[in-house]
């Protein structure tokens, strides 16, 4: 049976486009029921409309804290009630509150092989270290800062020459790869947590 999915994103969304692709093409074994989005100017709305999947702006900066801004975030994930959150270029930190409402059922990917390089600008920390090899990580979402049990990743060589934009450009590239692949495998059931490990079967 078909999964539900429902995808968070904040800006450009080329993550959310690669999903959809996916799905389209027959790939993922889902639907989309839902964007959600913190920001009413993000690209991905669009990606959303041309396809007709109904988009759930809650707008950030019209909140007076970020409590109430959860609380509505929350009360819109529960109303889409997906098997899945994809994260996809969500630029905010979820909350324990949310994590702990959909355990298992979240997951996000991130410019660079964790558990190195977390939270914001990751490729430009990875060019600042000077690594040779970097990549993306799909993960499922715990109430640490990108440290969820990882579900896969994807190597990346750091060029000579590289600068933060042509390490994200190519590591973007991975990325349009690597998360269709493992949202494809949580759509089979063929993935399993163990520990803060993922078994797949
Ligand atoms: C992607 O590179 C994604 O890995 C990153 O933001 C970009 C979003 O691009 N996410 C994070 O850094 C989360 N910590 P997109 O909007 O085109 O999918």
């Amino acid at each position: 049976m078909k999964k539900k999915i429902a995808v968070l994103a904040s800006g450009r969304g080329s993550n959310f486009q690669a999903v959809i692709d996916a799905i389209q093409d027959g790939k993922i074994p889902a639907t989309c029921a839902a964007l959600i989005t913190d920001n009413p100017k993000a690209y991905a709305i669009e990606r959303a409309k041309k396809v007709k999947i109904p988009v759930t702006v809650i707008d950030y900066a019209s909140f007076p804290s970020r409590e109430m801004y959860e609380r509505a975030l929350l009360s819109a994930m529960q109303q889409v009630n997906a098997d899945l959150f994809v994260l996809a270029g969500y630029m905010r930190i979820v909350s324990a509150g949310i994590v702990r409402a959909f355990p298992g059922k979240m997951v996000n990917i991130h410019p660079a092989l964790l558990p190195g390089f977390t939270g914001l600008h990751a490729q430009r920390q990875a060019i600042n270290y000077g690594v040779k090899v970097s990549g993306c990580t799909v993960h499922f979402v715990d109430e640490s800062l990108d440290g969820g049990p990882i579900i896969l990743q994807h190597c990346v060589r750091v060029l000579e020459g590289d600068d933060e934009e042509s390490l994200a450009e190519r590591i973007l590239h991975h990325e349009h790869e690597c998360y269709p692949e493992a949202i494809k495998l949580f759509c089979e059931d063929r993935l399993e947590i163990v520990g803060r490990k993922v078994r797949i079967r």
